[in-house]
């Protein structure tokens, strides 16, 4: 795990200890260039601005950067009224991939955040495995059922608890590719934070 990731792991306890993540919007683009600004200021130039070069992954490329000003209003405007709804615009969200960098653990939040607010539930990460995952997602653009699947069979209305939430944020970095680190000490370390 590089320092950067350290950092921007540490950023991402501390967007839930601290109570910022309820004011973040939810759904919209500007809430998710919050999110992103929030995990990797001060480690990427980047931090929350939309990328203007093309990218892509494995076989993929991302919606090209010249019309990201176009899609990202109708993405924003997707319906978010229930769960397969909510899936389709996380999806199309991945497609457009607005970041250079950092996508896939903004994107985590994102979606965790829309399905709170929508449906009550969030995801608990720590059973989705990372291979099923990362297969379902690149599966997404074509069919999302296989990921439809996947998540839905790991919600729980569980959505105050921290050691669920704690450990979703650690699966989302461990998905990046680095080791888990252990909750225990995560714990400790935020006891003596409020938690909201
Ligand atoms: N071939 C693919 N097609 C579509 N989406 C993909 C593909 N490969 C990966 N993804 C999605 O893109 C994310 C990776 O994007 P990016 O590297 O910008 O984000 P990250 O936060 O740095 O990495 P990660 O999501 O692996 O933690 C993956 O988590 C997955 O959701
Ligand atoms: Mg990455």
């Amino acid at each position: 795990m590089t320092n950067i990731d350290k950092e921007s792991l540490e950023n991402a306890y501390l967007l839930f200890t601290s109570g910022d993540i309820q004011k973040i919007e939810v759904g919209t683009t500007k809430g998710l260039q919050k999110i992103h600004h929030y995990l990797f200021d001060g480690l990427y130039d980047f931090a929350g601005q939309i990328r203007q070069l093309n990218i892509s992954k494995g076989n993929f490329r991302f919606a090209n950067s010249l019309y990201l000003e176009d899609i990202l209003p109708k993405i924003e405007s997707m319906p978010e009224e229930n769960f397969n709804e909510i899936i389709a615009k996380y999806v199309e969200m991945n497609i457009a991939h607005p970041f250079l960098e950092g996508n896939g653990r903004s994107m985590r939040i994102w979606l965790d955040l829309i399905l709170k607010e929508r449906i009550h539930k969030v995801l608990n990460w720590q059973f989705i495995d990372k291979e099923g995952y990362l297969q379902s997602m690149e599966r997404s653009p074509i069919n999302d059922l296989k990921l439809s699947t996947l998540l839905e069979s790991n919600l729980t209305d569980d959505i105050h608890n921290r050691e669920i939430i704690f450990k979703s944020i650690e699966q989302s970095y461990y998905y990046e590719g680095y080791e888990k680190v252990s909750l225990n000490n995560i714990s400790n370390y935020f006891s003596y934070r409020l938690f909201y």
